[in-house]
């Protein structure tokens, strides 16, 4: 028999960039309609590095909800931006102030927004992994290698090679969240590596392959870091996002970029999945013929990996035609929501 109405507990997005301003106040209140908290990314301009800046962005993120009338139902669990310089005396302020519950690598230069980063993660950050390990903060990696010697399309398995195996076997005890993983590789790491690590997928990965880039011409809506991968690479995600597997969960990188930005002779890599997140999902779940597993994936493993409580409440999906927009307000400019025009199968029931 198909199922026609799926209930889950709330889910959680445990990888979302809100920007700020009126990007901001265009996007928090669709994400907040689906989830009930969300991991934010630190990235803006500049970079979200002190714990003073993560609160001040907290409250620039509630006035936001409150503006766009979701207020209530939505906590922002802020983030720090690693760099070369991060002091560990910041970890410890960042779990104290107990508004901050991870610290994100980006490798400098890998992508949006990163050149802050970092540019030898065991040389120059020891003392703060360190602490990080110590206080239980987990590190969030964008998990691309960024010698531009290197094959985008092979970014992610070098990374693996030289900087995740080597910061894991450094520091055990760390929790690693292996950020957005696109490849077989990254999976199968992640299933099969000892200690505390986790991965979170986004829709686009389960759902697209590289092909979806250039169907009809260049697509740069389906662009985003790490770039699509090809089909075998997308099945691999599949298999463990479906698994049960508790290592494996939700995180929509949804990445709102202008229109303008993204239809442009250098486009910004990003995908805006922040309006439909969960028909998203539901999609790929479906296809693979595992809607049983998509409350784990979204809504229990993320939270048990946090060490946070489940949430309460609940989240109801029909199978109904939801028609994508083609494009939404965002400020004075549009977004174009991923595979915007497209109908899904299912659709968040309000
Ligand atoms: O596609 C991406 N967009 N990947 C990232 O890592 C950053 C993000 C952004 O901030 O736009
Ligand atoms: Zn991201």
């Amino acid at each position: 028999m198909t199922i026609s109405t799926l209930t889950l507990t709330r889910p959680d997005d445990w990888h979302l960039h809100l920007r700020d301003g009126e990007a901001l106040e265009a996007v928090v209140g669709h994400s907040a309609r689906q989830f009930a908290r969300a991991i934010i990314m630190p990235n803006l301009k500049p970079p979200v590095t002190t714990t003073a800046q993560a609160l001040a962005y907290r409250e620039r993120i509630l006035a936001a909800l409150d503006k766009s009338g979701d207020g209530q139902s939505f906590t922002p669990l802020m983030t720090l931006y690693l760099t070369d310089n991060t002091a560990a005396e910041e970890i410890a302020r960042a779990r104290e102030s107990g508004a901050v519950y991870a610290v994100k690598l980006y490798p400098a230069g890998a992508t949006t927004n990163s050149d802050a980063g970092v540019t030898d993660l065991l040389g120059r950050c020891g003392k703060v992994l360190e602490t990080m390990e110590k206080l239980g903060m987990p590190l969030l990696t964008h998990g691309e290698a960024t010698d531009p010697a290197i094959d985008v399309f092979d970014r992610e398995k070098v990374f693996i090679d030289r900087v995740m195996i080597p910061l894991r076997r450094a520091f055990p005890g760390l929790k690693v969240v292996f950020e957005h993983i696109t490849t077989a590789d990254a999976a199968q790491y992640v299933r099969d590596a000892e200690g505390p690590i986790a991965a979170t997928i986004t829709p686009q990965h389960l759902l697209y392959n590289r092909n979806a880039l250039f169907q009809g011409g260049v697509r740069p809506h389906w662009y985003c870091l790490p770039v699509l991968k090809r089909e075998t690479h997308r099945q691999a995600l599949v298999e463990v996002a479906t698994s049960g597997n508790p290592r494996f969960f939700l995180g929509t990188d949804s990445a709102p970029h202008a229109r303008g930005l993204k239809e442009h002779a250098c486009g910004c890599a990003g995908c805006f999945t922040g309006l439909h997140a969960m028909e998203l999902y539901a999609k790929a779940f479906d296809d693979a013929g595992r809607l049983d597993a998509l409350e784990g994936f979204a809504s229990f493993h993320g939270p048990d990996f946090y060490g946070l409580p489940r949430n309460t409440g609940k989240l109801t999906l029909v199978r109904e035609p939801f028609r994508i927009p083609d494009e939404l307000p965002f400020g004075l400019q549009t977004i174009v929501p991923l595979a915007g025009g497209e109908t899904l199968p299912w659709r968040v029931s309000i």
